[in-house]
């Protein structure tokens, strides 16, 4: 069918054409806010789920719902290595300058422009990446004690001050959230729970890998009274149902119910897997509506787009002795599994592949679900494992 019109979107945020199932977590989200608003106590949300299951689209889509209800959003990516305040110092010198002309706002705004040139110029010396232009000038005792859980508490709450007087909310996107170290995120938790004490405006809505709902408990033991996580995952059959259909019947075209069945089965309801299988089952049919037998034909390409894609890109950043670890959890099945099963499978001892264990754990490749055990924060990466890296080679020559 004419590619030009092919509807799905594959890819790493790329907005699908059919946000699924994902109405109930948006409602909640705006609600927060509203109750934000009006100063009233409300749990932000933190979306927590593996790979591929659409929480930056889901965030990307929240901030939306947000600024349609004029609410200020600003938004972060966290990746590896950049710190915290680094990235929020220019996100929150906009969100300032949005607030600083209307009229009740602005000496608030004037005064939070003031805090965070001082959280800048006196961070600096810790976080030499922080670059931010400064409009005033630092007010002596305001936000620049160089603590950075001490000023940016300030800072927040200048911001909340003036979003208050604003009649609105400061809301901070923060995807990828498990890459900000321990405590830098301690700062941020700490930060915000000032602000909810004194009921200000300001709040964060993040997005990460599962491991980020025991990091921020580690952080700050209060981040659950500040924090849901709801859990992001595959969707329900009539979820994905909906992913598939709707797209196609908006480009007047149809699907048969059995070609969605076999792609739902495909995918187990994982929308990253959805969007690609969607896509080459539309680009090989030939006719609509697209049938068993093009979804059955798309098989090779999909799979081949996908180790090429979603997998190899994670793959390639792995060392040989990542990847075994990783091959030989694969040889064990989907998981989670133990240590000791994982250390069995490779003849070492448990204690000696801790630090390749942490470093995957860095790496954002496997999460430890309950203490002991390991799995992998990639849907179906356990058979990917197995077809890029067949047979048995991978236990070298010693085992
Ligand atoms: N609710 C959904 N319904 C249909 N497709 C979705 C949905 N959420 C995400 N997708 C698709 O899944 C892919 C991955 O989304 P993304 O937000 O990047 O995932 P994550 O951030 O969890 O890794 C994208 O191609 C996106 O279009
Ligand atoms: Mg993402």
């Amino acid at each position: 069918m004419d590619p030009i019109r092919n509807p799905f979107a594959p890819g790493a945020g790329s907005p699908p054409p059919e946000l699924a199932g994902r109405d109930t977590v948006r409602q909640k989200m705006a609600l927060c806010l509203e109750r934000l608003r009006i100063g009233r106590p409300a749990k932000s949300l933190m979306l927590v789920g593996l790979r591929g299951v659409g929480k930056t689209v889901l965030l990307d889509q929240m901030m939306k719902d947000a600024s349609a209800n004029d609410i200020i959003t600003v938004r972060i990516e966290a990746p590896e290595g950049r710190s915290l305040p680094a990235m929020l110092a220019p996100q929150l010198r906009l969100a300032l300058l949005r607030l600083k002309p209307v009229a009740k706002a602005t000496h608030h705004a004037i005064q939070g422009l003031k805090a965070l040139a001082g959280f800048a110029s006196k961070l600096k010396l810790t976080y030499n990446d922080i670059e931010v232009g400064f409009d005033y000038d630092p007010e002596p005792g305001l936000a620049d004690n160089g603590d950075l859980e001490g000023d940016l508490s300030m800072l927040l709450e200048q911001v909340g001050l003036a979003a208050k007087d604003a009649n609105t909310v400061v809301a901070i996107y923060i995807d990828e959230l498990q890459y900000v170290k321990e405590p830098q995120l301690a700062a941020l938790i700490s930060a915000l729970h000032r602000c909810s004490q004194k009921q200000l405006p300001v709040t964060v809505v993040g997005a990460g890998l599962p491991q980020l709902r025991g990091k921020m408990g580690e952080a700050k033991s209060y981040a659950e009274r500040l924090f849901e996580f709801p859990e992001i995952g595959p969707l329900n059959p009539e979820e994905a149902t909906d992913a598939i259909v709707k797209p196609v019947r908006d480009e007047a075209a149809d699907i048969e119910a059995g070609a969605v069945e076999l792609i739902i089965q495909q995918t187990k309801g994982y929308p990253y897997f959805l969007q690609e299988w969607g896509k080459h089952a539309w680009e090989i049919a030939s006719q609509s509506p697209i049938t068993v037998t093009d979804v059955e034909n798309a098989h090779a390409e999909t799979i081949a787009t996908l180790d090429e894609s979603f997998f190899r890109v994670r793959f390639d950043r792995l060392t040989p002795t990542e990847k075994q670890y990783l091959r030989a959890m694969a040889d064990l099945g989907p998981g989670p599994h133990r240590s000791g099963d994982i250390a069995a499978a490779l003849n070492r001892e448990t204690s000696s592949l801790g630090p390749i264990r942490n470093n995957l754990i860095n790496k954002g490749m496997i999460w430890s679900p309950t203490h002991g055990d390991t799995a992998f924060t990639v849907p179906l990466f356990d058979e990917f494992m197995k077809r890029i890296l067949p047979g048995q080679e991978w236990k070298g020559a010693d085992s």
